[in-house]
This record gives structure tokens, C-alpha cells and sequence, in this order.
């Protein structure tokens, strides 16, 4: 009896990664990997980033990857840096290269987890007008990717902090409608911390 459900556990656990593996792995990843070389010194070379100021794109949804490097080459996201790497890319090398990244299986992040984090995330703060981060990001931090809402788990701390930062200082405002500056600009640094360590934390 329990040999029985050990075997169907292990079938059930082994099942759903072997689908995700084969409908990830495109032609459009295959090309994007090719130009990701010039890429790899910030974010590595299967994007996870060994310098924690540099974000994985390892896991990310492709269409949130290929959206930010146009609004890099465009200026609706400013960044000096990432303007110029974005600078010659072509709309579709940008779609191949969130393909590729997307096919790449993320490193757990460098949070430590946080209590105050975890309640902000899961229950926002009504009194103070914050939405509870799950609304978007989901349960396990791996967004939606139709709707634009991206992967924020194992993302490194230093980058998930800055990056609220700069949505509640208004410095990155290309979310649609404002949805992450209204909400980054009711907390706290203290909250963004504490957030900061749990969506790192999450797997
Ligand atoms: C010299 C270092 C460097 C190189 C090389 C580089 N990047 Fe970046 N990248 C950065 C930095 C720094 C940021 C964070 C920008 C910010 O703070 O807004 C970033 C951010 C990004 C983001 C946003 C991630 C997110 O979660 O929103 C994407 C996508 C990205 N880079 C893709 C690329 C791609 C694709 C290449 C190669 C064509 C590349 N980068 C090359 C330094 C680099
Ligand atoms: C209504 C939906 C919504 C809610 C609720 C929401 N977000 Fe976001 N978030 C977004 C969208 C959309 C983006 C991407 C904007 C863009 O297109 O560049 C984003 C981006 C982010 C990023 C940047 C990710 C990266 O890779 O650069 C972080 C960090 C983040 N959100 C954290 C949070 C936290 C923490 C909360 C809760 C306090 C929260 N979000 C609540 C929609 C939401």
C-alpha cells in the first residue's frame, strides 16, 4: 500500500517538469541563446547573475524580458547601461532573448525570508492602501505572464529593493497605469526591505 503511493508520488512529482522542459525549449530559444553571449558578463550565462545588483533573467517570462529591453532602447525605462546594450537589438532578437532566459531554470535568490515580509505580500496593508503583492505576482512569486506581471521570486534582495525604490521615487514608471509606483510610494523602506527578503526567499 504505501510502496503504491510512494510510486504514483514520485510519477506525479516527475510528470509536470518533464511537460514544462519540452514546451519551453523553442527554435526562438535556441536563437536567442546565440545572442546572449554579450549578455553574460552582468547576467551570466544561463542569466542567473552572480553580482546581486544585476537582475537573473533566468525564469522570467519572455514577454516581460522582451518588453523591457524595448523600453530600454526606447527610454521608458532609464537605464544607461542596459540602453546601450539594448541599443542595436532588433524586436525579434529581443522576443529570442526572453526566450532563452525564460528556458533557463533560476538559482534560489540570497533572501533570508522576512515575517513583516510575508504578511505584505500575501495581505497588503488595507489602511495604508497597499494591495497585497499576491494580487499579481502570485502565490509563489512567479507572476502571469499574459498580464505583464513578472517573476519576483528568487530574484536577488539588492535588486528587488532598488527597483521599489525607483518605482516609488517615480524614476521607473513603465508599468501600465502606474500600478507598481502607486503602490511603492505607500511603503516604507522598512517594508521594502522585510519584502525585499521574502520574494527573494520564495522558490
Ligand atoms: C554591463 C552589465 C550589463 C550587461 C552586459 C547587460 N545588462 Fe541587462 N542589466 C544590467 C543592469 C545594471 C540592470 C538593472 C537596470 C535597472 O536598475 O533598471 C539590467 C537589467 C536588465 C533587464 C531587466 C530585468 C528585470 O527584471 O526587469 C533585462 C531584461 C536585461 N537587463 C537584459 C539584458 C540582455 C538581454 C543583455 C544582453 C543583450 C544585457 N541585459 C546585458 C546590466 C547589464
Ligand atoms: C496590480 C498588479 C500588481 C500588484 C498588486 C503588485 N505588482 Fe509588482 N509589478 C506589477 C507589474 C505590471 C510589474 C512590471 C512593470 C513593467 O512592465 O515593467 C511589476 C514589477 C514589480 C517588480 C520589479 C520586478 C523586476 O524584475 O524588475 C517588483 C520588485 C515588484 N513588482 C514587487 C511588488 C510588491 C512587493 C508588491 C506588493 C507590495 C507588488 N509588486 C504588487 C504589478 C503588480
Amino acid at each position: 500500500m504505501s510502496a503504491y503511493f510512494a510510486d504514483t508520488k514520485a510519477v506525479a512529482h516527475v510528470k509536470p517538469k518533464r511537460v514544462t522542459k519540452v514546451a519551453i525549449i523553442t527554435e526562438e530559444a535556441i536563437a536567442g541563446k546565440a545572442k546572449s553571449a554579450m549578455c553574460s558578463a552582468c547576467h551570466g550565462a544561463d542569466g542567473n547573475s552572480l553580482v546581486p545588483m544585476y537582475p537573473k533573467l533566468a525564469g522570467q517570462h519572455a514577454e516581460y524580458t522582451a518588453k523591457q529591453l524595448k523600453e530600454f532602447k526606447s527610454g521608458v525605462r532609464e537605464n544607461a547601461v542596459m540602453a546601450g546594450m539594448a541599443a542595436a537589438l532588433s524586436e525579434q532578437d529581443m522576443a529570442e532573448l526572453g526566450a532563452y532566459f525564460a528556458s533557463q531554470k533560476p538559482t534560489p535568490g540570497n533572501g533570508n525570508g522576512s515575517e513583516l515580509g510575508r504578511k505584505l505580500y500575501f495581505g497588503g496593508d488595507p489602511a495604508r492602501g497597499i494591495t497585497a503583492c499576491i494580487a499579481c505576482h502570485g502565490a509563489t512569486g512567479k507572476g502571469v505572464a499574459k498580464a505583464g506581471f513578472p517573476v519576483v521570486a528568487n530574484q536577488s534582495v539588492e535588486y528587488l529593493t532598488a527597483q521599489l525604490m525607483s518605482f516609488k521615487t517615480g524614476e521607473r514608471n513603465n508599468d501600465r497605469n502606474g500600478m507598481m509606483g502607486n503602490i511603492a510610494k505607500r511603503l516604507k523602506k522598512n517594508d521594502m526591505d522585510a519584502l525585499a527578503q521574502y520574494m527573494s526567499s520564495m522558490k
